[in-house]
């Protein structure tokens, strides 16, 4: 069973996240920029955990974009999890986070999400991380090498994946509603945004 890490990260908080993830997932798994990730990499794996920085409650820009262009033949086969580095504030949770969002646009493709998404705390917009969240990051990349190999054996409970998505997709519906209703997207939604789902 082999698993990647792409992340996209400015600061090098969520790099420094990637990395610790890939060390306690073992067995060779590399964190890779997404800058470098090329699309055939996501054939030779079987999990992708996927990271981003979490963006006015969203994933980047960038990662908006390479998430629209991975093939639903190519998510279909694959095993998930996401994560994302956000602020830990009132303000911030209301408006979603990036993990949650790159989860159901996985499981919209038909991938299986292993894992709840995770998000691990940065103390300010460019970091630094809050205390242990390094040490944290390492002991999810554990819990998800043990999770894969569950799901490898065909023991993981689909209900947990189910229960996830149910939980995601209804938040994004609740913001499709507010979309229509104004007619224009709601602040901090563009056009592209709130016609894309994200
Ligand atoms: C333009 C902008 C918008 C942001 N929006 C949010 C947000 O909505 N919620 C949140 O928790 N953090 C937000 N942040 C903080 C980022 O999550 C933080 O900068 C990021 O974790 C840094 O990761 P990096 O060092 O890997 O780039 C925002 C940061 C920027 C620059």
């Amino acid at each position: 069973m082999k698993a990647l890490v792409v992340y996209e990260s400015t600061w090098g908080n969520t790099e420094r996240i990637a990395q610790a993830i890939a060390a306690g997932l073992a067995g060779g798994t590399r964190a890779l920029p997404l800058k470098t990730a090329r699309a055939e990499e996501l054939d030779k794996i079987d999990l992708l955990v996927i990271g981003s920085p979490v963006i006015s409650g969203r994933p980047s820009q960038s990662m908006q974009t390479y998430l629209q262009s991975v093939k639903r033949e190519t998510a279909a086969k694959l095993k998930v999890a996401a994560f994302d580095t956000r602020l830990k504030s009132r303000f911030a949770t209301v408006l979603g986070n990036a993990a949650s969002r790159m989860t159901a646009k996985f499981q919209e493709l038909g991938s299986n999400a292993i894992a709840k998404p995770e998000g691990f705390i940065v103390k300010g917009q460019k970091g630094p991380l809050a205390d242990g969240e390094v040490d944290r990051a390492t002991r999810w990349g554990k819990d998800l090498a043990r999770l894969l190999s569950r799901a490898s054996r065909g023991e993981l409970s689909p209900s947990l994946s189910r229960k996830t998505v149910e939980g995601v997709r209804r938040r994004v519906s609740h913001r499709a509603v507010i979309h229509r209703v104004h007619e224009v997207p709601p602040r901090g939604i563009s056009e592209q945004e709130g016609r894309n789902g994200w």
